[in-house]
Parts: C-alpha cells; structure tokens; sequence
C-alpha cells in the first residue's frame, strides 16, 4: 500500500504555504468563502473558468492553476464534486483519489485538503471517507514489475485541514478508521492479485498465521489425513486434482460471550481451471481470483481485530486449487461433504459451493448468532448484476438488512436475489443427495440453494461477489484486478452491529 502520511491541523486554504492545494468546487452553486478569497488573489482566475466554461466542475473532473506567488499554494487543484445537493460520502472517496492520484502523477509530494467545504453530516465519517479515496486511490500491485521512472513517484503527505481546533480529535478519529479500512481493503488486493503460483492454499495458510500471530488470534489448520478425519469431503474433492494440497483455515478473534459469535466464510479457490470440466482458455488467468472471498474475510478481520470491535467473530478458509490431472474429481463421482449430505458432481467447475459447504457446516459448531459466506460463486451473478452490487441470498430478514444497510453506508452494495424452495429442484439428484449443478438457469440462486442444504436454520446470507471481487477497468479509486470488495462492507456491518435477535 501507498505509505503516505495524513497529517490534521488547523487552518485555511488561502493562508497554507503548499505545495498544491485542492480547492473542491460544486457543479451551479455559488463559490465558498475559501474560494472566493483566493479568486480574489488570483485575479477573478477561478470565477472566470467557470463563467467560459473552461473548467465544469463535475465529480472528478479537475484543472491544475499555477499561483505564482499570489496566494501562499504554489498550485491549486481545482476539483470537482458534482452538485451540491448529491454529494455523498462516496463521491467525496471519488473526488479525492482523483485528486491523490494526480498530484502523484504530476511529481508532487505533498498535497494540502480543506475539509470545511465538504463535511457531510459528521467531521469523523468526512474524514474517514477522505482517507479511504487517498490510499485506495493510490493503491497499485507493484510487486512483480520493475517500474518504470514515472511509475516510482510516490505522494508522501496529505495535509487535512480543519476549520477550529473543536474538529481536530474528530477528523483524526476519522483518519485513522479510514486508514484502517483502507489498508485492510489493500491487503485484500494484493492477495487478489497474486499469481496463483505465489498465492496457493499454502501460502494462504501462512498469511493467516501470520495475520493471527500479529492480531492476537486463535488459528486452526486442518490438511492431509487430519482434513479427511474430519470429514471434508468437499475441500478434499476440489483439491485433490492439483499438487498444491487443499487445506481448511480457522481463526478466531475475540471470546465466546463478548458479543454475538458471528462467523464468516470466504471461498479460497486459489486458481479455479474448472478441473477435468475445464473452463475455456480465454480469461482462465481471472480466476486467480477465485480466492477472493478468503482473501476478504482475512482482511475483514485483520480491520475489526485492530479497531477493536466487541464481537466474537470466527473466519473460516477452505483454501484449494480447482485441477485436472489423474487424480482429479471426475464429472460423475459422489462424495460425502461434512455433516454427511452426498452430493452428486454434475460438473468440477462448480467447485465452490462443495468447499463453503463444507466450511459453513463446520461454522454451525460455534453455535454463531449469523453466518455470512463471500464467494466468487457463479458467472451468473456477473450476468446478472454486472460489477455494481453483490448478489445476496439469505433465510434471515433481519440479517439481510442489516447487510443491504451497510451496503449503502459503505457503499458496497448488495442486490438480493430470492431463494425460495421452488428452487430446490433443480439440483436435486436421482442418485445421492443433492447434485452440485442445476440444468443452467437462474445460475446464482441455485448455488445459493446448495449452500443453504449446509447451514439447516442457522441465520445465514451468502454474498456472491463474483462481479464486484474484480475488476476489468480501473475506476476512481480500485485498479483494474482485485477491488478489496466486501472489506469495508463487512467492517461497516460489523462495527455497528448491535445484539442479534434469538430467532427468525
Ligand atoms: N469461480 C467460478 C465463478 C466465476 C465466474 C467467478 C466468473 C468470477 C468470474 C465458479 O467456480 C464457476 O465456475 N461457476 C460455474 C458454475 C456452473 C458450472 C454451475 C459458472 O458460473 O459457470
Ligand atoms: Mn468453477
Ligand atoms: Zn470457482
């Protein structure tokens, strides 16, 4: 992750000797009081950008002024927000990526924001949403490629700055969740983005260790004859074709009794070939990114572990790689996942739901108050939804509201699907209980419907984030490759998660 500082002080724009300072404009309202001061210094410079219409204010749209001398910032940004009355605290993550990302690119080190003009509702949650854009935005996977001169520059400070002292501990709070945040989601990404010949369950395995080492967690693993006595028989199906074992992760934050037990369940796919059903070769590289869903719960936790929040969460990893190869699952066998349930493999491409089956099975040990699985499950979900919002499924009302809620405050969105028993039929089998693919249709829900076979009456939703894990272009502030997705949304549920009622 980018290492700048964010620093929080008092002050005003047209006062702060910089290096560049953003000065953000709205779309058809009148200048700020900031704005029209340095106007003024600037010889009406701004006023009359915006009367020719050389400079529209709209969200991430921005216009570099030299200063010289007049006013004590050697350069302003002029950066726009949109319309007034839209602003939100997403735009606000938007506009200053767009604005980190470009004093960046220009060579700068140093970057100066007035956060007066563009606190919504609360310094803190303004502050937060700023630190989020600055570090998400400056995000780039940077391991494996030798840069070249231009891409070495890096920001290294960012200056907040705040209009009275009253606002200082606020915003700071603010900063340092967002950084949190902002890290977690990184963390998340990089892991995305490793090669899978880097990112096997492995390797996966030792980043939880390592994670629970640092954080104070409890970690389990299970692989080999200790995976088998325990009666994974959907980790060792996937896994087994590929000479990089399967293994099943546990960690452990927080004490039964400190708050609800919550667990979350994240696909670790580490390459998805489709096994002996083999995917096409176009785009095969993509699923790389089959593992993003533990990638997410490892760097949920990671977020919530250091803010510190009153829970007792359990994050659950079936980690393997999805190969063919002689000792691979064939199309046809039947296997016998955890808890007993056998279940007919119609295709090895639809590996996931045998392995978070599995693992959600195992999570109804902790006897959890919910239970949440991210998955990178079905194409049909990207079909259906794009990259916008994750495909959410789920048997508790209450628990997905509380996710679609978080969604919209963090702006990670979730679209529910509906799962009802009229489903069920689609998968059902001749031969064992269940089969791990419907006949084609409603390709989302019917993987739902195989995972709701594992959880019985246990609150529980299941968050396909196959669209929203990845990205195919880079936006204002994810890179094309991992997005960190469900980080924030998880973070945002978790933190204001208030005791969960007994039963549905
Ligand atoms: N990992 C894929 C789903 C996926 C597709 C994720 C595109 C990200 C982007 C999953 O294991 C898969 O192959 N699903 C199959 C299921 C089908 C065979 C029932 C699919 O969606 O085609
Ligand atoms: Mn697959
Ligand atoms: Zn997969």
């Amino acid at each position: 992750m980018a290492k700048i500082k964010i620093r929080v002080k008092t002050g005003t724009l047209h006062k702060e000797p910089c290096e560049i300072g953003v000065l953000c404009l709205f779309e058809q309202s009148p200048l700020s009081p900031v704005a029209k001061v340095l106007d003024k210094a600037l010889g009406r410079a701004i006023s009359n950008l915006l009367k020719k219409g050389e400079f529209k204010p709209g969200l991430n749209k921005s216009y570099l002024l030299h200063t010289y001398g007049k006013v004590p910032a050697k350069r302003l940004l002029l950066l726009g927000l949109g319309k007034k009355k839209d602003l939100s605290f997403d735009k606000l993550r938007q506009a200053t990526a767009t604005a980190a990302r470009e004093t960046r690119d220009l060579g700068l080190k140093g970057l100066t924001l007035p956060l007066y003009p563009i606190v919504l509702n609360y310094v803190s949650k303004t502050s937060q949403s700023v630190a989020e854009g600055l570090l998400l935005g400056l995000y780039r996977f940077e391991r494996f490629k030798h840069p070249e001169p231009e891409e070495k520059r890096e920001l290294e400070t960012v200056t907040l700055l705040v209009e009275g002292a009253r606002q200082l501990g606020e915003a700071k709070r603010g900063v340092r969740r967002g950084e949190t945040i902002a890290e977690a989601a990184c963390f998340t990404r990089d892991l995305v983005n490793l090669p899978p010949n880097e990112a096997t369950p492995d390797m996966l395995t030792r980043t939880a260790r390592d994670a629970a080492r640092r954080l104070g967690l409890r970690v389990k693993v299970w692989k080999g004859d200790a995976l088998k006595k325990l009666g994974m028989g959907g980790i060792i199906a996937v896994g087994k074709g590929s000479s990089n074992p399967p293994q099943f992760v546990t960690l452990e934050y927080g004490t039964r009794g400190r708050g609800d037990t919550v667990a979350l369940v994240g696909k670790g796919v580490t390459f998805d070939s489709g096994g002996i059903s083999i995917k096409p070769s176009r785009d095969m590289d993509k699923m790389k990114g089959d593992m993003a869903g533990a990638a997410t719960v490892l760097g949920a936790i990671r977020a919530l572990a250091r803010l510190k929040v009153p829970l007792h969460i359990i994050g659950l990893l079936p980690l393997a790689e999805n190969m063919p190869s002689g000792t691979a699952s064939r199309p046809g066998d039947i296997i016998t996942c955890l808890g007993g349930k056998t279940v007919e493999i119609i295709t090895t491409d639809a590996e996931g739901r045998l392995i978070v089956g599995d693992a959600l099975a195992y999570a109804r040990r902790y006897k959890p108050r919910a239970m949440i699985d991210l998955a990178t499950l079905t194409g049909a979900c990207v079909v259906a939804l794009g990259n916008t919002a994750t495909g959410m499924l789920g048997n508790n009302e209450e628990l997905k509201k509380r996710i679609k809620e978080a969604g919209e405050a963090s702006w990670e969105r979730v679209w529910e699907l509906p799962l009802w028993d009229d489903y069920d039929e689609l998968i059902k089998s001749d031969i064992a209980d269940m089969k791990n693919a419907g006949p084609g249709v409603a390709g989302a829900i019917t993987g739902a419907c195989f995972l709701k076979k594992f959880v019985e009456d246990s609150p529980w939703v299941h968050l396909d984030i196959a669209g929203t894990a990845w990205a195919d272009k880079s936006g204002p502030y994810w890179k094309e490759g991992g997005t960190g997705a469900g980080v924030r949304l998880l973070v945002e549920l978790l933190s204001r998660w208030s005791k969960f009622p007994a039963r549905k």
